[in-house]
């Protein structure tokens, strides 16, 4: 069982380059597919969901290289329509290739993604719009059987939620429908527009990533394209959690600064000193934080709440209590027990949790349960007196590459063991 351990009490200092988003390189890898051609992606990061994608891409018949960060994806070879049961339990968000496989082939055969660590994550959203578009989908014995007999037809989608994944896989389906799907009430965040600038370099004739309302023109032959992922602004928000707690001056780098806005905003309101540059942010912090108004976390341009776990480490040593409201998931407090075990003083009721400062954090034996609750463990640690010993780092590798060569040329004294 590896973890890490970490002994908290460093200043950090120095500049982290930001790898390439998970949340825009999954939804990509998936894109792959649609056009049977050889795709490369740069700045894919080193993730073990990543490696789940690449698991699926060839269980389906592609062919897959890495080298460092790029991925190539030949899909010529596609010749299964199918996702097992285990690969699709690895991650939840497989149900992504749902979409492009359903437009390639026409058929699509996978488990029903249960609920997870976050609490119960249904999909009825992405199913409801993908029998908008013509599919026919058969749910039986936690599988789904899906199939476009007919071929998949544009239609209007009206999600009730802007669901960043149902977005996505509405928007890679309807690449393959027959005429003009049009998405309203459409996720907004950066990654939608990534897979947009993917799917365009294919060929495609999507507009309005970004916006409320996506329109996809379907039915246009794709090529292969080479495309580079966007940096991952929840892993800058994490280094940025980081240092306002451990005290220091960090930059991250390759995010625009907008993207940040609500982490930034937040920080400064701390009283940590931001300087922000296009694509460069400096947090230079004490770490003696005040408390911050209520945070709420919201669809983007939101906060993220990806975000939250991390930054209510961050705040955990403030003075004066914070307040978060968790409005997009049920159960994304789980990190608050762990947080506990080191002296901090938080109150969880429902969807809000009162982050009240303590003078200091000591360190102890954690367990992580997810993976930014994962990463909120290690910000903690870090900014602790005394030695944290993290398990349970599975979860971390999800969506971070390098957190530990990072924060150690950082001047953290961690090490995983
Ligand atoms: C994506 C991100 C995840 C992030 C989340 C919210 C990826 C790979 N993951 O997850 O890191 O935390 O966005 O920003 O991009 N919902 C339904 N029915 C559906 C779909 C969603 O009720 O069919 C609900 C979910 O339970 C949740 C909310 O809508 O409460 C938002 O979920 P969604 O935006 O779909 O998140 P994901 O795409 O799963």
């Amino acid at each position: 069982m590896s973890a890490y351990v970490i002994s908290g009490g460093r200043r950090l200092e120095g500049c982290v380059s930001v790898h390439g988003a998970k949340n825009s390189v999954l939804p990509i890898l998936a894109a792959t597919i649609l056009s049977g051609g050889v795709s490369v992606i740069h700045n894919c990061p080193n993730l073990s969901d990543v490696a789940a994608s690449i698991a699926i891409l060839e269980h389906l018949g592609c062919h897959v290289r890495r080298e460092g960060e790029t991925v190539t994806v030949d899909s010529a070879g596609l010749d299964r329509c199918d996702i097992p049961e285990k690969l699709m339990r690895e991650m939840r968000s497989s149900v992504i290739f749902l979409g492009p496989i359903l437009a390639r082939t026409g058929q699509a055969r996978v488990s029903m993604p249960g609920g997870c660590e976050l609490g119960p994550r249904p999909v009825d959203l992405h199913l409801a719009a993908l029998r908008r578009l013509g599919a026919e989908i058969r749910e039986a014995g936690g599988n789904l059987h899906c199939s476009a007999p007919r071929g998949l037809r544009a239609a209007e989608i009206n999600l009730s939620i802007p669901s960043v994944g149902a977005t996505e896989n509405v928007m890679l389906a309807a690449c393959g429908a027959r005429g003009t799907t049009v998405i309203n009430n459409a996720a907004r965040e950066p990654e939608i527009w990534d897979l947009q600038q993917f799917l365009n370099a294919c060929g495609a004739r999507v507009r309005g990533a970004g916006s409320s309302v996506i329109a996809v023109e379907g039915g246009i032959p794709l090529h292969a394209a080479e495309h580079r992922v966007i940096a991952d602004r929840i892993c800058a928000a994490t280094y940025l959690s980081a240092a306002a707690l451990a005290g220091g001056e960090v930059t991250v780098e390759g995010v625009p600064r907008a993207q940040l806005a609500p982490v930034t905003d937040l920080f400064t309101a701390a009283g940590c000193r931001l300087r922000e540059e296009p694509h460069r942010v400096t947090l230079t912090s004490d770490g003696r934080l005040r408390r911050v108004p209520p945070v709420r976390t919201a669809p983007y341009p939101g906060f993220p709440t990806d975000a939250q776990p991390p930054v209510m480490a961050a705040l955990t040593r403030a003075a004066g209590s914070s307040v978060f409201v968790e409005t997009i998931f049920e159960n994304r407090y789980r990190h608050t027990q762990e947080l506990a075990r080191m002296g901090a003083d938080i109150r969880v009721e429902g969807r809000v949790a009162v982050v009240t400062g303590v003078p200091a954090l000591h360190g102890a034996g954690l367990e992580a349960a997810d993976l930014r609750g994962g990463a909120a463990l290690v910000v903690a640690a870090l900014g602790a007196e005394g030695e944290s010993e993290i398990t349970g780092i599975h979860h971390i590798r999800r969506g971070y590459d390098g957190l530990p060569r990072n924060l150690a040329a950082l001047g953290a004294n961690i090490a995983e063991v």
